[in-house]
């Protein structure tokens, strides 16, 4: 893994750039990214480049023995052209245009934007696509961020109206798919359909999946014009787009497709912070992070390209977006650099090099503080390029454990939540977290991902069930779990025939006959766990496995494969995972508190992310806080 770190040479004055790049080289870097906000300099006024001071900083770089990850900048299209084109901003769901001043104030559907963006991705790519120093191409920048996959801009209505011509062929079709009978809500053309915002109570919920689709089409679209074009001008640099963490508004699986390495931007104070997490973990976990949220989209974003992946921005220090924005505990910069490389990741790079003084940012740490002295972060990158210097490169094996996760899924249960404490991501990340518990390596896969070869494989839930996938698991010889609301909604957004868990039948013969959410703070006994947030009357010939203190059936098991009917607490979760363990013969580890465990095919890393010392019973030893410990596993591969 080599590691790197996000650099703005246009933010800082040319004469430090060779000091800069000299530092970054003795830090142990090898990679820098830049260029991704750099369009008002590429290009200062309409058709005028100025390639000269990017050319140079390249140069410098590369004289000190840097390579770059170059970025498109179409993140931040110039003020010049959102006034040649005004109407290219997004419009948001109030019906408000998303001005110009800070970035990502485009619509991925607008025909003008597009043609600027394949022009200035051309030139770039022209000038540079066979550059000595070029390692890999960015496209854009975290797609999405700010809330810019939906637009309900003119461009994007009519882009959708041709979207929906090309799915249902006929309005018949259309109307009958999402039974806009209901309401009078029938159309007469494709024309007349608009997307579904600004309605006097909720839309159809067909209406918003298919607007979702198509939002997220649309984004996989736009990084498709910018691959296409890199690969022609810039044959065999490796393509990557950054993404973001707990952010499911479009098909990753499907914008991974067509890339080469699928990265990420990981800040696990600031989503600790930012997401669902109890105040006793937000305490626990204040300068570290809850340990398996980077961990989580490793595993997430190795699924998405083939298995390439890497961590475009790590937090070195405290970030300024979050509501509160605490410092990592010293050593956790190292932990979450080594973490990533145990996950198999080919980079790591720190966002950013040195804090700017100006702007938005100008409360971001930075590996250089804005007045070049070095943060705290410095020594840790050292630290941690002197570790992966020893171990050697890491290869990573398929895991023992696949977690099926789907954007579908996630938009199906936003869009019909029925309980509002009923979250997709918060679903998986428990299930997730179940298994590093009980320290086993887990691969994150799509739904159509081949699941041979998995010991145990676990579907936190699928409303929708996506062509063959019954097949597949069926074709499994493993423990299998399949979640609530599972096989719950067709395609087009309806209650299957025969009712839920509607194909899945043929694997767990049962019927969902009613489902009820219940309020937060709600908790019903049963044995050793409690049934929250949700839960589901099940008939079945099958009597229950585990049933509740009043009888009613929790887990319902047949050969091989679980269907589990409530919303899985903590205690479900890790009864379920360690059944399914020794069902497969797979071996466990139960991790204290804290500690978590990941091999690569060379080396066994064990993390502390505990802020206090802990006893870690398998090393027969006690971490410090924020460190590790690395055991060789074999004979290390032969680098050749
Ligand atoms: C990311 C973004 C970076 C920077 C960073 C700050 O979302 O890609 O440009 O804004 O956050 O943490």
């Amino acid at each position: 893994m080599k590691l790197g770190c996000c650099y703005y040479p246009e933010h800082w004055p040319e004469a430090w750039w060779a000091d800069d790049a000299r530092r970054m080289r003795e830090m142990g870097l090898r990679l820098v990214r830049i260029g991704e906000f750099a369009w008002s300099r590429l290009e200062p006024e309409p058709g005028r480049y100025d390639w000269g001071w990017l050319d140079r900083a390249i140069d410098t770089l590369h004289a000190a023995g840097l390579k770059v990850i170059l970025g498109t900048p179409t993140a931040t299209p110039p003020k010049w052209l959102v006034d040649r084109m005004p109407d290219m901003v997004a419009i948001d769901e109030q019906g408000r245009p998303r001005g110009f001043g800070s970035r990502r104030h485009y619509c991925f559907s607008h025909e003008g934007y597009r043609a600027e963006a394949v022009r200035i991705v051309t030139a770039l790519a022209e000038r540079y696509g066979n550059h000595p120093a070029l390692a890999m191409w960015q496209t854009d920048n975290e797609y999405g961020c700010h809330d810019t996959v939906l637009s309900f801009s003119v461009a994007a209505a009519s882009a959708f109206r041709g979207w929906l011509a090309a799915r249902y062929g006929t309005v018949e079709a259309l109307n009958a798919a999402w039974g806009n009978v209901f309401w009078s809500m029938e159309y007469g053309s494709f024309a007349e359909v608009d997307p579904p915002h600004l309605t006097v109570t909720e839309a159809n919920p067909a209406h918003w999946l298919d607007y979702r689709r198509f939002a997220s089409d649309q984004v996989a679209s736009f990084n498709r014009e910018q691959v296409e074009i890199l690969r022609r001008l810039s044959s065999g640099v490796p393509i990557t787009h950054n993404f973001m963490g707990f952010f499911t508004e479009f098909d990753h699986h499907a914008v991974g497709r067509d890339i080469d390495v699928a990265t990420w931007d990981s800040y696990p104070l600031g989503f600790l912070e930012q997401f669902w997490f109890s105040s006793e973990e937000k305490r626990a976990y204040l300068r570290q992070g809850h340990p398996d949220i980077a961990a989580f989209h490793h595993d997430l974003y190795r699924g998405c390209s083939g298995g390439r992946w890497g961590v475009m921005e790590q937090q070195p220090g405290p970030v300024n977006w979050a509501r509160f924005n605490p410092a990592p505990l010293p050593g956790m910069v190292a932990l979450w650099t080594l973490e990533a490389c145990a996950h198999g990741a080919e980079l790591t790079s720190y966002f950013r090099w040195r804090q700017a003084p100006f702007a938005q940012e100008q409360m971001h740490a930075g590996l250089l503080r804005p007045d070049s002295s070095e943060a705290e972060a410095a020594d840790e990158v050292r630290k941690a390029a002197a570790v992966l210097e020893a171990i050697g490169p890491q290869a990573t094996a398929q895991a023992q454990v696949a977690l099926v996760f789907s954007y579908e899924a996630a938009w199906v249960v936003g869009i019909q939540p029925q309980g509002q404490s009923f979250r997709y991501l918060e679903l998986v990340f428990e299930t997730y977290s179940a298994l590093r518990e009980r320290g086993l390596d887990v691969d994150i896969v799509a739904p159509d991902a081949d699941l041979a070869g998995y010991r145990m494989v676990l579907v936190p839930t699928l409303p929708i069930v996506p062509e063959g996938f019954v097949a597949r698991l069926a074709a499994l010889d493993c423990p299998v779990l399949i979640g609530p609301r599972s096989g719950s909604r067709t395609a087009s957004f309806a209650i299957p025939e025969g009712l839920a868990p509607g194909v899945l039948k043929s694997l767990a013969p049962l019927t969902v006959t009613r489902v009820e959410s219940l309020h937060d703070g709600v908790a019903e006994p049963a044995d050793s766990f409690r049934v929250t947030r949700w839960r589901e009357d099940v008939v079945s010939d099958l009597a229950p496995e585990l049933t509740d203190s009043a009888g009613r059936g929790v887990i319902y098991y047949t050969g091989g494969v679980r269907y589990c009917a409530v919303w899985p607490d903590r205690a479900l979760l890790a009864l379920l995972v360690g059944r399914m363990a020794d069902e497969a013969g797979v071996e466990t580890r139960d991790c204290p508190q804290g500690i978590r465990v990941r091999r690569t095919q060379s080396t066994v890393f064990t993390f502390n992310y505990g802020a206090d010392p802990v006893f870690v019973p398998h090393l027969g030893a006690t971490l410090p806080p924020a460190s590790w410990h690395l055991d060789p596993l074999q004979a290390r591969p032969d680098p050749r």
